[in-house]
């Protein structure tokens, strides 16, 4: 594999982009226009800088990673492509049509794959032009930093698919877990409800929002609180996963806690808004409520 190309960049995406630039690949990256996907190269070169300041690379990996970013502004390029990722807003509608266009330029010889965060990849591979080769690929957030890749098989994938994305995923230099195409995999399948029940807790006057944050932090040995993480992820992900959960199993133990739901509503999103459970307009983080 010598070129990606990756679909969004957002959070996820452009560090996706990051990862795989700096692991030697060439990178194609779109989004909903060349002027977001050149946003997101500007926001890795930031990043990138920051790594050379700490002495953690040398300014010439750094170029070099961010030659071999290439924003687009549509698919024609990727018809170049070994491996595409899509990374884009985690709406099953949105990924379908991204699916469909995208489809239209892959080679018949080159991979797709999802990083989506819980929705079935047997279902999405039905908008893929062949479900042998296409399969999920979870990246974590902030994907620089965090370790696990899971690697979700739908029921059509391919062996070999399974076999290059995970020596792809191996040559970033991450930890590889395969989990079943299962709702919310496995790590969300496990954290959305801690969150969403750190939010009923909020919702209940169980504490107030510095507390929950305090004591779950500091009482698991976690980095950030739920409502911090919930944030940091974005409020609309975790509800969208929240209702991947409660659908995909009907059990009703996953029901998004209300207070999630109004947050969304309010388009207070999480850090990406500017507001979230925490206001971060200030030097630090403010409670909302
Ligand atoms: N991009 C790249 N690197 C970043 C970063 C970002 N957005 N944010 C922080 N970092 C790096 C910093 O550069 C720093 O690196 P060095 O130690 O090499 O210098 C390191 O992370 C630590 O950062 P800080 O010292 O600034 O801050 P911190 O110690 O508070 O760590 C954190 C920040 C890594 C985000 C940490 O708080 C953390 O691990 N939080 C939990 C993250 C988590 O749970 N992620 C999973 C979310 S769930 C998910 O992604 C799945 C899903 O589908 C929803």
């Amino acid at each position: 594999m010598k070129t990606i190309g990756v679909i969004g960049a957002g959070q996820m995406g452009a560090g996706i982009v990051q990862v795989s630039a700096q692991a030697g690949y060439r990178v194609l990256v779109s989004d909903i226009g060349l002027a977001q996907a050149e946003k997101g190269k500007a926001g890795i070169a930031k990043r990138l800088a920051r790594a050379v300041e700490k002495e953690q690379i040398t300014s010439a990996d750094a170029d070099a990673a961010l030659t071999r970013i290439e924003p687009q502004g549509d698919y024609a390029a990727f018809t170049d492509a070994d491996l595409i990722i899509e990374a884009a807003t985690e709406r099953e509608q949105i990924k379908r049509v991204i699916f469909g266009e995208v489809g239209k330029v892959m080679r018949d010889d080159a991979i797709l794959a999802s990083n989506t965060s819980s929705i079935p990849i047997t279902r999405l591979a039905q908008a893929t032009p062949d479900p042998a080769r296409f399969m999920g690929v979870h990246f974590f957030n902030p994907v620089p930093v965090m370790k696990p890749i899971e690697l979700i098989r739908g029921l059509a994938t391919a062996d070999a698919t399974v076999a290059a994305v995970e020596a792809y995923a191996r040559s970033l230099g991450k930890t590889v877990v395969h989990a079943n195409d299962a709702p919310g995999f496995i790590v969300n399948r496990v954290l959305i409800p801690m969150l969403n029940e750190a939010i009923f807790a909020l919702g209940e006057g169980v504490a107030n929002m510095r507390d929950i944050d305090t004591a779950v932090s500091l009482g698991l040995n976690h980095p950030m609180g739920p409502l911090t993480l919930a944030d940091f992820i974005g409020l609309d992900t975790c509800l969208e996963i929240a209702r991947v959960l409660h659908d995909g199993t009907g059990d009703p133990k996953f029901r998004a806690a209300p207070l999630l739901v109004k947050y969304v509503d309010a388009g207070w999103l999480g850090r990406k808004t500017g507001k979230g459970f925490y206001d971060y307009s200030g030097p630090e983080p403010v409670p909302t409520r």
